[in-house]
């Protein structure tokens, strides 16, 4: 849910905010990231080597990035275009995680130049792979049926990422043999989990692996990295994910493997909803009342070009929380919100009790600061919108512009004619 602080510095300006920049866009809270990335790094300030990786996957904005190296984290990217805008952003080799699966030779070349990166291998299949082998190696572990997921990632044991529990040693001898000296464990089990105890559970996981490897092989683990999936609130009574209880004990957990080993792996995350996801929100004005079976409002955003969770994760999940800018009391009403997509579940909330909505009045659909601008798509030759940023000195800044039919028609139209 957007924040009482986030609400108050945004309702104050947002009807200059409209009338200057027009609907719709996704606004991001600047103060409110870099208020949360400092309580984080608070947080864990006892837990020894502690590294934020930003999931630059959930908000690849340029400016994002920028105030996730200034807040002193790292990049966990994923493709080719995340890895150049992690450069981009001044990470240096060890500032970038490579968490990739499926990955292809072009996508190691570009994570192994420049110095490298810290590699992150999704399948033992992967290892003669890589062209240029780095000293240091990190494997993505997947526990199997040791322990369960949630619906958006699945179970591990049905989820295509990771290397098998009967194959993590194996992975680590061979990449021994590929001259890799220095090493880390990776896992992403969950997706938007709530309860810190699930997560908890996996920091044990990971050293409990990191102990069988090390007695396996004779090697140290210089890190761990739990991955993201920590949740965010999206409904209004969803409990907050308790950071500071999951920090306790994950300290505690390291100084226990410290007390028995003599040494404990540093200690790195790759959140990327947690740390934007309730930062943003999107602005879309009423152009539609329309009667139906229901009663829709139609705005002028679709959820393909703007925020496809609450399309592809209906019905079980992709819920976002929607409200009218101005109308917090009087009469309400049940409506379904939706865009203009030829797609029945472009719908950004279905059977929500509203306040009576107007045409021209203003919805904030909360929450769209992660996994949403950057899942959108062009079907129906929907635009994608533009993205503004509230910055923390009051100044509003347009931080990536809105497509327009010649952004849409450049792939089809503007390149040296090929045939065969
Ligand atoms: C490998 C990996 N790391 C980190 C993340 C970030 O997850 P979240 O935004 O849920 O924290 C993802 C999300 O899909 C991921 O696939």
């Amino acid at each position: 849910m957007m924040t009482k602080e986030f609400e108050e510095r945004l309702f104050s300006r947002l009807p200059a905010i409209v009338e200057h920049f027009g609907t719709p866009f996704h606004i991001y809270d600047e103060e409110g990231i870099i208020e949360n990335g400092k309580e984080l790094k608070n947080l864990f300030s006892g837990v020894e080597g502690f590294q934020e990786f930003f999931a630059v996957k959930a908000n690849p904005n340029f400016e994002i990035l920028k105030i996730m190296k200034k807040l002193g984290f790292g990049f966990d990217c994923s493709s080719i275009p995340e890895l150049i805008l992690a450069r981009k952003a001044g990470a240096l080799p060890e500032e970038i995680m490579f968490s990739s699966n499926n990955t292809s030779t072009a996508e190691f070349i570009e994570a192994t130049k420049n110095g490298s990166c810290l590699l992150n291998l999704d399948d033992i299949s992967m290892i003669n792979k890589v062209p240029a082998f780095p000293e240091l190696i990190c494997f993505r572990y997947n526990p199997g049926e040791r322990r369960t997921g949630n619906e958006i990632i699945g179970n591990p044991a049905d989820s295509k990422y990771g290397v098998r529990h009967d194959q993590i040693v194996e992975a680590y001898k061979m990449a021994m043999k590929r001259q890799a000296k220095r090493f880390g464990l990776h896992t992403m089990i969950c997706s938007n989990q709530p309860d810190y105890t699930y997560m908890t559970k996996t920091v044990n996981m990971l050293l409990e692996v990191v102990e069988m490897v090390s007695e396996a092989l004779g090697i140290k683990f210089e890190f761990i990295n739990v991955g993201g999936g920590i949740g965010i609130p999206y409904k209004l009574d969803d409990k907050p994910f308790n950071m500071s209880a999951f920090a306790e004990e994950a300290k505690i957990l390291l100084d226990q493997f410290n007390q028995k080993h003599g040494y404990a792996p540093k200690f790195f995350m790759e959140s990327g909803r947690y740390m934007v996801g309730p930062h943003g929100v999107l602005v879309t004005k009423v152009i539609n009342r329309m009667s139906k079976y229901k009663e829709y409002v139609g705005v002028d955003a679709s959820c393909i070009s703007s925020m496809m969770r609450p399309a592809i994760y209906y019905p079980e999940g992709g819920y976002h929380h929607i409200s009218v800018f101005g109308k917090d009391n009087g009469p309400t009403e049940r409506v379904n919100v939706v865009g203009s997509a030829c797609e029945n579940n472009d719908q950004f909330g279905r059977d929500r009790e509203l306040p009576k909505i107007v045409e021209g009045d203003v919805v904030i659909v909360h929450d769209t600061g992660a996994h949403c601008y950057v899942m959108a798509s062009n079907y129906n030759g929907r635009l994608r919108l533009q993205e503004v940023m509230l910055r923390s000195n009051g100044n509003v800044e347009l931080i990536r512009r809105a497509e327009t039919p010649e952004d849409y028609f450049r792939t089809m139209f503007d390149f040296e004619p090929k045939t065969l």
